[in-house]
């Protein structure tokens, strides 16, 4: 048998790319790939790219300088490494990059990753290989059956991909075009997945999709299942004791997914829901389809349906032809909210959507000033929420031996990573922690001596025990 190649994959942007990132690798696996955390030496690099902001797809260029250099070391001591480009920027500008990175052997966008050890072979035949030599009938092949080894647990923690793409073309976004239409993977295939997973020690799943509540998946009785009844189903399988989602337009908010965060005490009280600004103007020039009050008067919903509801958000500054005003709008729907945290961005020009050709850029300076601005507020409303948690006992999935010896650290309903002095056999359990500190964005406590009383608790004790280790 030959020696495993090693493969190391070093991915940027959002969770949909640590997912693939995951899905690579085990397609990889059966060729004969070992993941390696050390890019140096690795046989194969990928870069799981993003271009969702300008800045974040420049990031390729630059590391491909880097590897550029690293491949040349290893050819001169007679290795060979192959350097693939993957995630949005191959699909969106695939091309480009074998014309201006010769370094680059394969390039495969997202839709494509199944083609992943045919492009390899061909890139070694041939030079290099670009994934739209394949066609793309098959191009959402997350759709096919899971083969055995395709989805596996590593923690307690798992991303789950429900559905791909998105339909609502806001008029600043490339994702409709890097990652294609929405579409939604059948609620069976999830199913499946999930038990899988749980059967495997995993506890928390978060449901992932670009439109996450778009999702619209056929169900087994043959209707399209919304998202809402989707959670409810999931969180019926034994082992599962948290359960999330990511990320929602407001558009899209129904009644079950309400319903679901009034009845499930599985389903975390935690909420992603972008608004990107508070101007009703600028809101219609995004395409957004909805109004600062629509938002105001969906987050009042959910905190009519389950009372201790967060939520964060993504912003953008500086869209063509924001005022004064404008964000002025935006700073006021922020401090009306109040978030637990939020995202947020200059504006950035994405080549191919409609906002690229739009006048009245706003000005660099008046840009940094907005984002600014908005940060601080953020981050004191971010930074309140955390105080709020010290003195108080709140449950905690804990998920692997900290940094600190002898520390296991886990997170809150609201993503707040929480520190205890323990032993591993806590890991995988939901546990009461009395918060003591706050240490920058880590909050430290000791597992609250009190009976394990929430029903969070008795599932999670009731289930399989985690095996410990990294
Ligand atoms: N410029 C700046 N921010 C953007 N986002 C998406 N496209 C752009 C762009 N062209 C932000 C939005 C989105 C998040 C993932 O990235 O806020 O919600
Ligand atoms: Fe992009 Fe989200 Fe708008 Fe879809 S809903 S176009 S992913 S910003």
């Amino acid at each position: 048998m030959s020696a495993p190649r090693k493969l190391h994959i070093k991915s940027y942007g959002c969770q949909m790319n640590v997912y693939d990132a995951q899905r690579m690798v085990d397609t990889l696996a059966p060729e004969g790939f070992v993941e390696t955390a050390n890019a140096d030496d690795a046989d194969l690099v990928i870069l799981n790219t993003c271009h969702i902001r300008e800045k974040a797809s420049e990031k390729v260029y630059s590391e491909l300088g880097r590897l550029r250099e690293a491949k040349d070391l290893a050819a001169q001591s007679g290795r060979t490494v192959t350097i693939a480009v993957a995630g949005c920027v191959a699909q969106a500008e695939g091309q480009e990059i074998i014309r201006r990175a010769p370094v680059v052997d394969v390039v495969v966008g997202p839709q494509s990753y199944h083609h992943l050890p045919q492009l390899l072979a061909r890139a070694e035949r041939q030079g290099r290989a670009l994934d739209t030599e394949f066609p793309l009938d098959d191009k959402f092949n997350f759709l096919a059956p899971p083969k055995p080894a395709a989805i596996r647990a590593r923690g307690v923690s798992s991303f789950v991909t429900v559905q791909e793409g998105c339909d609502k073309f806001c008029t600043f976004c490339v994702v409709p075009y890097t990652r294609g239409t929405e579409v939604s993977r059948p609620v069976a295939r999830i199913v499946d997945d999930v038990k899988r997973l749980a059967d495997n020690g995993v506890r928390e799943i978060t449901l992932i999709g670009q439109n996450v509540n778009a999702f619209h998946g056929d169900g087994p009785d043959g209707k399209p299942w919304p998202l809402g009844k989707l959670l409810h189903h999931l969180a019926e399988i034994p082992g599962i004791v948290r359960l999330r989602y990511s990320t929602s337009h407001p558009r899209d908010v129904e009644d079950s997914l309400i319903d679901a965060h009034r009845d499930l005490p599985a389903l975390m009280p935690f909420v992603h829901l972008p608004v990107q600004s508070g101007s009703d103007r600028i809101l219609a020039a995004m395409n957004r389809k909805h109004t600062a009050d629509d938002y105001r008067r969906i987050i009042d919903r959910f905190r009519a349906a389950c009372e201790d509801i967060a939520f964060s958000s993504d912003f953008i500054v500086g869209f063509p032809g924001e005022s004064d005003q404008d964000f002025a709008a935006t700073l006021a729907l922020v401090a009306q909210i109040g978030y637990a945290g939020a995202y947020s961005f200059k504006y950035s020009p994405r080549p191919g959507t409609p906002a690229a050709d739009m006048q009245e850029m706003v000005a660099t300076a008046v840009m940094d000033e907005r984002l600014a601005r908005l940060q601080e507020l953020i981050d004191s409303q971010q930074s309140a929420f955390n105080k709020a948690t010290i003195g108080k006992t709140v449950d905690v999935l804990f998920e692997r031996p900290a940094r600190n010896p002898g520390q296991i650290v886990g997170r809150t309903a609201y993503l707040q990573p929480a520190h205890v002095m323990a032993g591993p056999d806590i890991i995988g359990q939901v546990l009461p922690v009395k918060i003591d500190s706050l240490e920058r964005y880590s909050l430290l406590g000791a597992l609250a001596t009190s009976a394990a009383s929430s029903a969070e608790i008795r599932s999670a004790t009731a289930s399989p025990a985690m095996t410990t280790g990294a």
